[in-house]
């Protein structure tokens, strides 16, 4: 046994005092006692499996100078995540074959984490969609303009779902319906303007879409960031195959905070009212919702210090989601439990990986917490090149460790492994 990490670790459900026994990068033993060629003893802080991110943008190929896999994977680490799978819509966007490949060799020089990429399914690579499934985690749709997406049309969706199914990957859609979003746009000056210009009845609209073309088949369909409490109300009894993801930001954000500058809350689907925000809060409580993903998608603060028509939607959270949600959870808004199944357990379901709990034969990535070290949200302690987070001053939990297949990553906020340490998973 290469190592072993002994402390109060989450198994099973709950926390017990253990050893945690880890061979060639996975967790070859789970005992009251083991012996390792090396022995970390955390005593009573809290082992917890890393968390997954399942929707991330990091802009790399394309536009490195928002973000690129170094940067963006090493805020993923310092924010207690070991695996973050990537978006398409970056420049070229990941469409076809040669794209994807392309992506995951730039990837795999410069990531700290372990990653997956998506392929983008437009109508003119439907045909195409197994051959893109061989190197990808997955797939991505988007139902409705955003960032520099792709569009696939209402009549491609079902013809996807059809060739999707064959692959067994699984696909996440981004629920926002185009034609309600033409039919509402307006010239936007503020958050409540962008509100306006994509309603509740979009996500609404298109969330129907997606259920009418799951409805005769098992394809694994995520449905990312929902926002909405109709949206959430539709989803309450999905059939088995259909998960749903909320953001960071759906959750802890709303119209009615008002910031200073308004561009920051710029983003699709767009930040809602309190009402929305209380609606999905009760929905990861209650198990009504599967993940929390952070849609990291970071521009700049010159980006987006634009007038607000001009300045591009995105957020960035890859870093603070774990942190802050582990404060809620030691404030009891929701349970551990809940939390490590919504950054760990159904991501790690949803993609067929062998990570997410503290198990013999997963990955060993851990994270080790001391709940008692809580602090203040700083920008200048993140590693995003975005240069803004929306949580400035918000109290937060960053773990003090974290091990990536047995291999320790971060200690006491120091980086202890090399650009490159990232692995490909999932393709
Ligand atoms: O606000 C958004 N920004 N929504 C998306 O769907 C894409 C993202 C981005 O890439 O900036
Ligand atoms: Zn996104």
């Amino acid at each position: 046994m290469d190592l072993t990490i002994e402390g109060k670790a989450y198994i099973n459900g709950r926390f017990e005092n253990c050893c945690i026994g880890i061979t060639n990068g996975r967790i070859s033993a789970i005992k009251k006692v083991l012996k390792g060629d090396e022995h970390y003893n955390f005593h009573n802080k809290l082992i917890f499996p890393a968390g997954i991110d399942v929707h991330v943008h990091f802009r790399d190929p394309g536009l490195t100078h928002k973000e690129d896999f170094s940067s963006g994977t090493l805020a993923a680490a310092f924010g207690g995540v070991s695996c973050v799978f990537d978006m398409p819509n970056t420049i070229p966007q990941t469409t076809t074959v040669q794209n994807i490949s392309e992506k995951i060799k730039i990837a795999s020089k410069k990531t700290y984490v372990d990653f997956g990429v998506y392929a983008g399914i437009t109508n003119n690579n439907i045909n195409n969609i197994n051959a893109l499934a061989k190197k990808s985690s997955g797939f991505k749709i988007f139902m409705g303009d955003t960032t520099n997406s792709f569009q696939l049309n209402k009549a491609g969706l079902k013809d996807a779902f059809r060739e999707i199914c064959l692959t067994n990957k699984p696909v996440f859609i981004h629920a926002e319906d185009d034609s309600c979003i033409n039919k509402h746009r307006i010239n936007e000056k503020n958050i409540a303007d962008h509100l306006r210009s994509r309603p509740n009845e979009c996500e609404v609209n298109s969330i129907n879409n997606i259920l009418n073309a799951a409805r005769d088949n098992k394809v694994k369909t995520h449905i990312c960031h929902l926002s909405s409490c109709e949206g959430l109300q539709l989803l309450r009894d999905r059939k088995k195959n259909i998960s749903v993801g909320v953001t960071p930001h759906h959750l802890l954000l709303t119209i009615e905070n008002n910031p200073e500058p308004q561009t920051h809350y710029k983003v699709n689907p767009p930040i809602r009212t309190n009402f929305d925000r209380e609606a999905l809060f009760d929905g990861i409580k209650n198990s009504y919702i599967d993940v929390i993903e952070s849609d990291h998608a970071p521009h700049t603060l010159d980006e987006k210090n634009v007038e607000f028509c001009k300045a591009p939607s995105g957020i960035p959270g890859v870093e603070t989601m774990f942190p802050l949600f582990l404060h809620l959870a030691k404030q009891d808004s929701l349970s551990f439990q809940r939390l490590i199944s919504l950054l760990c357990e159904r991501p790690a379901e949803i993609l067929n990986i062998p990570k997410g709990r503290i198990e013999v034969g997963r990955d060993a990535d851990i994270l080790v917490v001391d709940l008692k070290k809580t602090c203040k949200i700083k920008l200048d302690n993140l590693h995003s090149k975005c240069g803004w987070t929306p949580y400035e001053g918000w109290t937060a939990i960053f773990p003090t460790h974290l091990f990536v297949r047995g291999e320790k990553l971060i200690e006491d906020n120091e980086l202890q492994v090399s650009q490159g340490f990232g692995r490909l998973i999932g393709a």
